[in-house]
Order: C-alpha cells, then sequence, then structure tokens
C-alpha cells in the first residue's frame, strides 16, 4: 500500500480538522437532503462532480473503492462477513454525489444507523480512507480534489467509529 508520510500525515488532520466542516446535528452526520438547506460542504468547488466525470465516474471511483477494501486484509473480513457490499457500493455512490452537492437522492441508512453497533475504530475508518486515496489514484483525481471529497466525508467520523 502507497501511502507517504505526508498524505497519511494529511489525512490525520483532515480527520482531526473534519467536524468542524460538519453542519450542525445532534444524533447523525449531516446527509444534506435534496432541496434543503446548502447543498455542498464549505469548500468543495460545485464542479467537483465534473471533475470526477460525472455521476458515472464516482460509480467507478466507488466501485474500485470496494476491490481494494476487500483486498485490505485489515478491514475485508468486516465487509465480508455482513455480505452487503452491492448495496454499500450503490448507497455510497449515491452519498458521494449528494455529499459533493449533487442533486441525488440517498436512500440508506444513517451513518449511525449503519455503524452504530459495529464497533470500528479509527484505526478501521483511516484504512477505508486510504483505500479510498488508493481509487482516486487509480482514476487519476488531483490529490487537491480528492482532498475535498475526504474533508466532505469526514464528518461522518463521528457517527462510524465508536471504540
Ligand atoms: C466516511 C466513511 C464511510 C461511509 C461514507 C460509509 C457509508 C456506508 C453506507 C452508505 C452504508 C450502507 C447503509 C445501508 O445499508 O443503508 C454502509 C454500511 C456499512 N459500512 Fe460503511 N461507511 C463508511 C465507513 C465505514 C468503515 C470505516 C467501515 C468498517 C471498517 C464500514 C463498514 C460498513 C459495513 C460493514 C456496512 C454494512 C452494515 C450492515 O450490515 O448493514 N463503513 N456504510
Amino acid at each position: 500500500m502507497k501511502i507517504s508520510r505526508l498524505m497519511f500525515a494529511g489525512l490525520a488532520s483532515l480527520c482531526i480538522a473534519a467536524p468542524a466542516l460538519a453542519a450542525e446535528t445532534t444524533e447523525t452526520a449531516p446527509i444534506p437532503q435534496e432541496g434543503v438547506g446548502t447543498e455542498t460542504y464549505p469548500g468543495i468547488p460545485s464542479d467537483t462532480i465534473e471533475k470526477l466525470g460525472g455521476p458515472a465516474g464516482i460509480k467507478i471511483i466507488v466501485d474500485d473503492l470496494f476491490y481494494y477494501i476487500l483486498d485490505d486484509n485489515r478491514i475485508n473480513q468486516l465487509f465480508i462477513s455482513h455480505g452487503k457490499v452491492e448495496r454499500q457500493k450503490a448507497l455510497n455512490t449515491e452519498l458521494v454525489q449528494l455529499v459533493l452537492g449533487g442533486h441525488k437522492q440517498y436512500e440508506g441508512a444513517s451513518m449511525s444507523a449503519a455503524h452504530g453497533d459495529l464497533g470500528i475504530t479509527l484505526t478501521q475508518f483511516n484504512a477505508v480512507v486510504e483505500d479510498a486515496y488508493l481509487a482516486f489514484e487509480k482514476a487519476r483525481v488531483p490529490y487537491s480534489v480528492a482532498n475535498q471529497i475526504i474533508a466532505g466525508l469526514a464528518p461522518f467520523e463521528r457517527d462510524i467509529v465508536t471504540r
């Protein structure tokens, strides 16, 4: 796994700084609803979805993300044992578009409902983030754009990491 120290440091700081990006919410991380409130998180330019190749490009990146997750011995057993990878791919494709300000309905569970009972650690969360960077690299997404996407998703950490 080719994650440089610099990248890892940047990633860690993103995860730490990320809650500040979240909209005010109580129990769950912000899942923006179509037509309600701000459509993008601060700092995410409105053309980010286009830069990723639109919904089709995002689907490819999410599919690749799950390829790397399932190849990642630190976390793959958890995903395999739940047996919902195809559902997760589809829902994450929706969710990424929503987080980036796309007009896409997200039809899955809230992040706390989906992950609250899984006992996920910050180390496991960071493993998924590392795998996301591999998927971005494969798609030749510029590092600055990849960072913006991670920053948009990072606020979910507080509902996903419970241990
Ligand atoms: C920002 C990071 C993450 C996002 C955006 C995310 C997103 C999602 C989504 C959309 C679902 C589907 C919810 C549904 O079925 O309605 C899901 C389920 C799941 N996620 Fe995550 N996830 C993240 C991090 C993680 C991490 C770090 C792990 C474990 C290392 C993980 C493990 C799982 C598992 C096992 C399920 C299936 C749970 C079940 O059986 O219902 N996720 N996630």
